[in-house]
């Protein structure tokens, strides 16, 4: 305990998961007498960097993103500055389920190897890592949980994070995070897909209804920055993320994950990028087995997929005009399901995500 006399933590959160988790930790630390900070690092503005001098502890706490930590706080984690041997910890949050009394986890593929890796490659000791199951915000897999499946999961993981600081503040070291490693590593190509292709097509599923009144939440809650009003209507641009956040908190539900589109998009990018590679290993006279080919096919299939798809969103944003486009657009939409719950913890809960982009507390 006397090692360390504050405590930084960094957060980014969708939907109040790695929000709350931030705020347990940070209460244990209180409690133990440390000078405590928790910053959320939208956008990457503002962020007051941890005093050296007060023997700083660092934690991070995101979410998962495709079997990976959200890129934003990867970028941030990046650019972190330097440290003297300083200690960090890392707490994920994946996609908690349950299913009858049973709680379920989710995946955390190298969420925590690689930014503690990096952060090893800075100069910090990683002195405890834990994923922590909190509800499944994916509102584009599936409806959002049930309050009281909510209520349940969230209970068991306030007593599972306030667990892992005590842990951590006492000086033990956790790495719960290793007991997944092989299934971990078994995912992390799929991780590395995500990473280079797969939000980028994620962040061009999302449109406003007609309900939309242009209050522009959205625009302004929006973590990256990445929604901007084009012809009068909310556009998410290519940074988006996909974390959740505008489609949780619009006041209207006036926000969707457009289904059918996506699976439009889908096909025509599968139908085009066959004929390319077609084209191409006729032209060039190219063994297709090769393992270079594999490398450069599926370069030339990621890249493809994010040019035609921002292609294709731009030209729906236009169409999207059209009534009849509209309706197809929203109807094809499984969120416009009645029983396509969104999921919202920082709105119902105590922790309204736009009050605090700095709390400092000592
Ligand atoms: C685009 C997207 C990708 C996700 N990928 C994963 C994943 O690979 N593994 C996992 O366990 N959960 C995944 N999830 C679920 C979230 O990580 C999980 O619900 C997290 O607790 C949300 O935290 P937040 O409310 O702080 O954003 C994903 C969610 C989204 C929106």
């Amino acid at each position: 305990m006397e090692k360390w006399k504050s405590l930084y933590i960094y957060f980014i959160s969708g939907t109040g998961n790695a929000k709350a988790s931030s705020y347990w930790i940070a209460d244990e630390a209180q409690k133990q007498g440390l000078k405590t900070s928790v910053q959320q690092i939208d956008r990457l503005e503002n962020i007051e960097m941890p005093d050296r001098e007060s023997s700083p502890l660092i934690g991070f706490a995101f979410p998962t993103h495709g079997f990976n930590a959200a890129p934003i706080m990867l970028r941030f984690i990046a650019g972190f500055p330097r440290g003297m041997g300083h200690d960090v910890f890392l707490l994920n949050t994946r996609a908690g389920m349950k299913l009858y009394k049973i709680f379920l986890p989710g995946m955390s593929g190298v969420a925590l190897l690689l930014p503690a890796f990096i952060l090893w490659l800075k100069g910090y000791r990683c002195i405890g890592f834990r994923p922590v199951d909190l509800p499944s915000n994916w509102i584009w897999l599936h409806p959002g949980l049930r309050t009281k499946v909510i209520e349940s999961i969230f209970s068991r993981c306030e007593k599972i994070v306030r667990k892992f600081t005590r842990k951590i503040l006492s000086g033990e070291k956790v790495y719960r995070g290793l007991f997944s490693i092989p299934v971990d590593l078994l995912i992390s190509p799929i991780s590395l897909g995500y990473y280079a292709g797969g939000r980028f097509f994620l962040a061009k599923t999302f449109i406003a209804n007609n309900k939309c009144n242009n209050c522009g939440i959205c625009i302004k809650e929006c973590p990256t920055s990445s929604i901007k009003l084009v012809n009068k209507r909310p556009y998410w641009r290519l940074t988006c993320e996909s974390c959740m956040r505008c489609l949780n908190q619009c006041p209207e539900k006036a926000i969707e994950s457009a289904h059918g589109m996506a699976i439009a998009f889908w096909i025509i990018f599968t139908a085009v990028n066959t004929e390319i590679i077609l084209l191409i290993i006729n032209t060039l006279n190219i063994s297709p087995k090769s393992w270079w080919w594999w490398i450069i096919s599926n370069i030339i299939s990621i890249g493809g997929m994010v040019l035609i798809t921002a292609v294709l969103y731009y030209i729906m944003h236009y169409a999207m005009g059209i009534k009849p486009v509209r309706y197809l657009v929203r109807f094809t939409s499984l969120t416009t399901l009645p029983f396509w719950r969104r999921y919202n913890y920082s709105k119902e809960k105590k922790y309204p995500l736009s009050s605090t982009k700095r709390n400092t507390t000592s």
